[in-house]
């Protein structure tokens, strides 16, 4: 018996796949690579921005072809946030769909699959497991030996009125910080060099010790190499969590600080906690206690409705002030249920991929600058890609994420895992190029 997860969006939804691989398998699933093999197959949904359901609806009309290649013998499944937004209305669209499982409820899966085997019909789960976010460590099937993900915190309570996180995550709950150093431990021990810290809120974190302090505790862990963390809130990037990070040598510094835009109007709208002058000052407080040693990246929204020309512009001359190594940007887009849906969508479709034009090519030109200041900087960098082919067959990250590609010398396979010293040599807009110090 074998199963296949199709899995779009976020780290999060990737861990959950993993979650329900090491369900599927504790119940004598083995994965497969060729969708026709698949007994099970889970599309595991996103529904963040734009069309999302459209887009789940037209690949399960692919998958429906699939089955009925097998005479009907393939169980789908729907998972993930659309599952959770949709529940069972996904069947009067796709009758052919088996299952709908939302987000907070994986543990349900078995009893699901055992209904649909014995002819109960469609079933759906899109309820609330106060327990989800104690998912059994030991269910989960990691896809990298190297790299493993740990959930720390689930859901959302920020409500930002473009945001239909909160409706597909649920309310947030925090794992207690003796579960997590274990699994942390206990992945260091087989062999585990990174480790990323996952939430939806991951820097709201708090059980009886603070974010910060889990951090510190997670650095003790000699076999780890680095600790990373998605997605933060600029809210809770206080003086405390900064100073860790400088004075931890295991924490990721790379400082993802979404700031959504530059103008404290559109900010406010947007329900957001922070004005332009707040999140300049965190900045400021970043670059007194880690100078050069971080990078700072941020997620954007053009075209939010009521956003004004000028308004835009004060998102413009943020990325000037700030100086990001990185941004993530997107043309704003109506989701049901959300604060903002009562504006509509009044900023036309051409002036928002406009708007986004000029924000992404003010980046680049920033980026280019940033990322050839970095040329004759040394860096640690942990290796965790390999490419035989390549003129630069080894790729790793820094401890401030940005990727660099290092010319090897001998086979590149002995460098897998391994965190080594590298001198920058060459930059281009995304990357790094580098030689090996020491070998
Ligand atoms: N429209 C456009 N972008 C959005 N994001 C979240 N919701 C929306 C939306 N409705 C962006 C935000 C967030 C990132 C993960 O996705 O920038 O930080
Ligand atoms: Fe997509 Fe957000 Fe759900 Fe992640 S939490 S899968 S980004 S909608």
């Amino acid at each position: 018996m074998r199963y296949f997860i199709e899995t779009w969006g976020c780290q999060m939804n990737d861990h959950d796949s993993e979650k329900l691989a090491g369900t599927l398998e504790t119940m004598g699933y083995a994965p497969t690579e060729e969708p026709s093999e698949a007994d099970i197959y889970l599309l595991n949904t996103c529904t963040i921005r734009e069309k999302a359901e459209e887009k789940v609806f037209s690949r399960l009309g692919v998958l429906r072809q699939v089955k009925q290649q097998r005479n009907g013998d393939m169980v789908i499944g729907v998972t993930g946030c659309v599952a959770q937004q949709e529940g069972g209305q996904i069947f009067s669209r796709a009758p052919y769909v088996d299952l709908v499982l939302g987000t907070q409820a994986l543990k349900q899966l078995p009893e699901m699959i055992e209904n649909v085997a014995s002819h109960k019909g469609h079933q759906v789960n899109v309820g609330q497991d106060p327990e989800n976010h104690l998912f059994p460590p030991h269910n989960i099937s990691r896809r990298s030996r190297i790299k493993g993900l740990i959930t720390i915190m689930e859901g959302c309570d920020n409500y930002c009125t473009y945001c239909i996180v909160p409706f597909t995550r649920g309310r947030e709950r925090s794992r207690p910080w003796e579960d997590i150093v274990a699994e942390a431990q206990r992945l260091a021990d087989n062999g585990t060099k990174e480790i990323e810290l996952l939430g939806q809120n991951v820097n709201s974190y708090y059980s009886t010790i603070s974010f910060a302090e889990l951090l510190r505790k997670l650095n003790e862990i000699e076999a780890l190499e680095v600790v990373r963390y998605v997605s933060p809130h600029p809210k809770d990037f206080d003086r405390d969590v900064i100073e860790t990070l400088r004075d931890c040598p295991r924490i990721a510094t790379n400082i993802h600080l979404p700031a959504q835009s530059g103008n404290s109007r559109i900010l406010k709208r947007m329900g957001r906690e922070h004005t332009r002058e707040h999140y300049l000052e965190k900045v400021a407080m970043i670059r007194e206690v880690l100078g050069n040693n971080c990078s700072l990246t941020s997620d954007f929204i053009v075209g939010f409705p009521g956003e004004l020309e000028k308004e835009f512009n004060d998102t413009v001359t943020l990325l000037q002030d700030v100086g990001y190594d990185r941004i993530f940007s997107f043309m704003y887009s109506p989701r049901p249920g959300t604060g903002a849906i009562k504006h509509g969508d009044p900023v036309p479709q051409e002036e928002k991929s406009r708007r986004l034009q000029i924000l992404q090519q003010t980046q680049n030109e920033l980026q280019k600058e940033r990322m050839t200041g970095r040329i004759g900087r040394d860096y640690q960098v942990l290796v965790d890609t390999l490419k035989p082919e390549d003129r630069f067959p080894v790729a790793g990250r820094t401890r401030d994420n940005i990727l660099v590609h290092l010319e090897a010398k001998g086979a590149p396979e002995r460098y897998f895992g391994r965190n080594l010293a590298v001198k920058i040599t060459g930059a281009g807009l995304h990357t790094l190029r580098g030689q090996i110090i020491e070998d």
